[in-house]
């Protein structure tokens, strides 16, 4: 049976997914919020991971280690930084930076982490394609009402909320969202040699809009948590 493991921080973002799984069962260890369950004839390592990259990458880890996944998700919700992006649209994530991480004093490019030859260019955490053209072949065919829009997503420990700073992610970077885990989900499942993907959906537009993201959090979260489930639960989902 194919192991799917879908990574959410707030509970908002994978409660969706919770609701739909059969024979469903809580996990505890440490403070790591996990459930497992069946979606069609996938079992489905569900995961609340908490905020930030740190948190991200410790769940992701342990959800390896604990389950052997065939496949790691990452789902949740973005700020949007590229022209045309509204909020609602889902983004999927073509590769992934970590926009936070900087030893540009040293001569390296913001965001290379130490990893690939060209040290003047940042780290690129690559999704597997597969999963990539058929999740865009479902949006294709499914979801004619939600724009989806894929591309570089960048990652890092902050919430952006000003103008000034989202440019500069979108220029340095060719980012069009903005959010906190995917890179280190991203990070953790090359090294264990896992294909992953990140779906996000826009909250909000990364400029300090106030209480956007708040009004939104809810419906987009859902939003992008239902993509997720159409996505796993049809029946050519494979990765070999
Ligand atoms: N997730 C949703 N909106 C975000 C933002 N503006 N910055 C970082 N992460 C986010």
């Amino acid at each position: 049976m194919e192991k799917i493991a879908i990574i959410g921080a707030m509970s908002c973002e994978i409660d969706e997914i919770k609701k739909c799984l059969t024979d469903l069962k809580e996990i505890s260890y440490q403070d790591l919020k996990t459930f497992t369950g069946n979606i069609n004839d996938k079992f489905i390592i569900l995961a609340q991971s908490g905020m930030g990259k740190v948190n991200a990458a410790i769940n992701t880890q342990y959800i390896i280690d604990t389950f052997h996944p065939d496949t790691i998700i990452n789902t949740g919700v973005a700020g949007g930084l590229g022209k045309g992006l509204k909020i609602g649209d889902i983004v999927i994530a073509e590769y992934l930076v970590q926009h936070d991480f900087d030893v540009t004093f040293l001569g390296y490019a913001k965001g290379y982490m130490f990893l690939g030859e060209d040290r003047k260019s940042p780290t690129k955490y690559l999704c597997d394609e597969k999963l990539l053209k058929t999740f865009e072949d479902l949006l294709n065919k499914k979801m004619t009402e939600t724009k989806y829009y894929k591309g570089v997503i960048a990652s890092g420990d902050i919430f952006v909320s000003d103008k000034k700073q989202k440019e500069e992610i979108n220029k340095t970077f060719n980012a069009i969202a903005v959010e906190m885990e995917g890179a280190a989900v991203a990070q953790t499942a090359v090294r264990n040699k896992i294909p992953f993907l990140v779906i996000r959906a826009i909250s909000d537009m990364a400029d300090g809009t106030e209480g956007e993201y708040r009004m939104n959090l809810e419906d987009i979260a859902k939003l992008a948590a239902n993509s997720v489930k159409n996505f796993i639960s049809i029946e050519n989902f494979t990765v070999d």
